[in-house]
């Protein structure tokens, strides 16, 4: 509105002048210039308008296509906004004082408003969406993935509570930019990619890593969780030492259903005179031989088995019930397959796109854990990458409902993983979440600290306000009191009356360090509307709406019509028919 009045008063000035211009000395010039006034009195008018424009399609009136966003090469569109500055901080005081409500936090910065963007390297350092539900943290993730997949960045999308709109989101981009999707969905078996989540590892103890983190640790669950990884690790090292493909099935059967079948088979082969011996027999002469040849996974593994079987079980009761849901039916064959099936490695060679819907259809304990195990899995994978000096273009790894994929060993990945080309953006309703998934508040915070961008839309929750507010920090803002004071202005000596007063008006500034963003800011903000932290640098914006994706080939997938690589797609922009990548033959580094 000031560029509106600025034009006006330009534009009336310039007038006036002119119609006087001849009364003037120098009345030609005069009115030369007023022309040129009145000419530039269209310049603030015009800024208005574009920008009063932009606002109207962006803050949800008109809905956009992908196409439609103002996307810049080495720059991530995050939607409309405007740099929060100590005189916005300032701004919002003064307007809060009056009483302003939640519409203020973009009124006060609406005529700075501008798009906002991240430089694309920001994202090496990780960005988390935090927000209450239905604020829009899955529809900007959308935006985010959209604009990862235009860049050529291999995408992998883990969305744990299948978020149908996600998914017709991802499929649309990948039609767009002619790409093949791998779609891992064990809810909907007839139209994944197997995928065997322990299949690549360094070392076995990561193999153990991935099963004990689908049991709560801490406390009392400590000893279960810490038997289980003993159990599995013994089992996964002896596979790799004999060359066995070590799956979830494999591990249910030698770890939990029948301890003896793996040592049995391998004192087979090492020193068959044992073999037909009853087990503990067997386990006690193999471990006693005097002449061994050196077996020390299978003594680890006989060693376990001679436990007392009641107590194993005992032990492993937390583990059953999971292992058991991930290896029946038809997640058998999706998720333990022998060879083949999804691989991070193709993903990452030919900078594909995976999405990992995991989805209500399966539970939330087997959908978390199945989440869990994929980011531990990326973590090893990326863990190689970085070792092994792999030379690779940027992988970008979304998770929706992040807490519901964390795991205590997945923290180190997002300090370790700056600089190996990886970008991982999670979004959580509540930092609450995670320390609910971890156990440990300061785990928690480790989350929070590790992400260089944090988009904080609405959150009820005063602790997750406060926390937003520490990291934006404080600013020097000032502070105005006004005084004022009436005193007797003229004394005259002895008993004399007063004769005048006199009034003090005095303004004072003092500058203080407070609260750049206040929680109450943070709380009370409209739905779509976020604050950014982005390195030191704070904005306000409010998250694009785009038109939903087609969701065609989500619907076909959800009524059993098979395979989505079938899925016949209309033309597009990006060329006819990009189905799904058929990961079921390929194997990867
Ligand atoms: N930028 C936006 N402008 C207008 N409407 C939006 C915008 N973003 C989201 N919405 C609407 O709000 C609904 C909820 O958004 P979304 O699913 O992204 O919320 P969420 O934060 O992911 O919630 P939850 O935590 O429950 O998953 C969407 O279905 C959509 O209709
Ligand atoms: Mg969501």
């Amino acid at each position: 509105m000031k560029r509106l009045a600025l034009s006006a008063a330009m534009l009336a000035s310039a007038i006036t002048s002119i119609a006087i211009a001849e009364r003037l000395p120098q009345g030609r010039a005069v009115a030369g210039f007023s022309t040129l006034l009145g000419m530039a009195a269209v310049i603030p008018a015009a800024s208005w308008w574009r920008d009063r424009r932009r606002r109207k399609a962006l803050s949800g009136r008109g809905p956009l296509s992908v196409d439609d966003l103002p996307t810049i090469p080495g720059r991530v569109y995050l939607g409309r906004g405007f740099e929060w500055t100590p005189r916005q901080a300032v701004e919002l005081d003064r307007e809060a004082a009056r009483g302003a409500g939640a519409g203020a936090l973009h009124a006060i910065g609406v005529a700075d408003e501008k798009d906002l963007h991240l430089l694309e390297g920001e994202l090496d350092l990780h960005l988390l969406l935090l927000g209450t539900t239905g604020t829009g943290k899955t529809r900007l993730l959308e935006v985010l993935i959209a604009q990862a997949i235009r860049r050529g960045d291999g995408v992998a999308v883990i969305d744990p509570k299948g978020d149908a709109g996600l998914l017709a989101r991802v499929f649309d981009e990948c039609r767009r930019a002619n790409k093949p999707l791998t779609l891992i969905a064990p809810p909907y078996p007839g139209s994944s990619v197997p995928y065997n989540p322990v299949e690549r590892f360094v070392e076995a103890r990561e193999v153990a890593d991935r099963v004990a983190a689908l049991l709560p640790g801490g406390g009392d669950a400590e000893p279960f969780r810490a038997f289980a990884w003993e159990a599995v690790e013994a089992v996964a090292s002896a596979m790799v030492r004999y060359r066995e493909p070590v799956t979830l099935a494999s591990i249910r059967r030698y770890a939990v259903e029948d301890p003896w079948a793996l040592p049995r088979r391998l004192v087979r082969e090492i020193a068959p005179e044992f073999a037909k011996l009853e087990p503990e027999t067997m386990a006690r002469r193999f471990l006693a031989r005097r002449h061994p040849p050196a077996a020390p996974e299978l003594e680890r593994l006989l060693t376990l088995a001679l436990r007392p079987r009641e107590h194993a079980q005992k032990l492993l009761s937390a583990l059953v019930p999971i292992l058991s849901k991930l290896t029946s039916g038809s997640h058998r064959d999706l998720l333990s397959p022998e060879k083949g099936g999804f691989s991070w490695g193709e993903l990452d060679r030919t900078r594909g796109v995976a999405y990992f819907y995991l989805g209500s259809l399966l539970g939330g304990d087997s959908a978390g854990a199945v989440a869990k195990m994929t980011l531990l899995d990326f973590q090893s994978y990326v863990g190689a990458r970085y070792a092994y000096g792999v030379e690779g273009g940027p992988l970008s790894l979304f998770v929706d409902e992040m807490a519901d994929a964390l795991s205590a060993p997945f923290i180190s990945l997002l300090n370790k993983g700056r600089g190996a080309g990886l970008r991982i953006t999670g979004s959580a309703q509540s930092a609450a979440d995670f320390e609910a998934a971890l156990g440990s508040a300061a785990q928690a915070r480790q989350i929070l600290a590790n992400a260089n961008t944090v988009i904080q839309f609405r959150s009820p929750n005063v602790e997750d306000a406060e926390a937003f507010s520490s990291l934006a920090g404080a600013r020097l803002l000032p502070t105005v009191s006004d005084s004022e004071a009436y005193e007797p202005a003229l004394f005259r000596s002895g008993l004399d009356i007063v004769e005048d007063f006199r009034a003090i008006f005095g303004r004072n500034v003092a500058w203080r360090a407070s609260e750049f963003v206040p929680p109450w800011a943070v709380t009370s903000l409209p739905r779509f509307e976020y604050f950014v932290r982005s390195g030191a640098r704070v904005a306000k914006g409010i998250a694009p709406r785009l038109a939903p994706a087609p969701q065609d080939p989500v619907r076909s997938i959800q009524e059993g019509r098979g395979h989505a690589a079938d899925v016949d797609f209309p033309d597009g922009p990006g060329g006819r028919g990009a189905g799904l990548g058929d990961g079921r033959n390929v194997r990867g580094a």
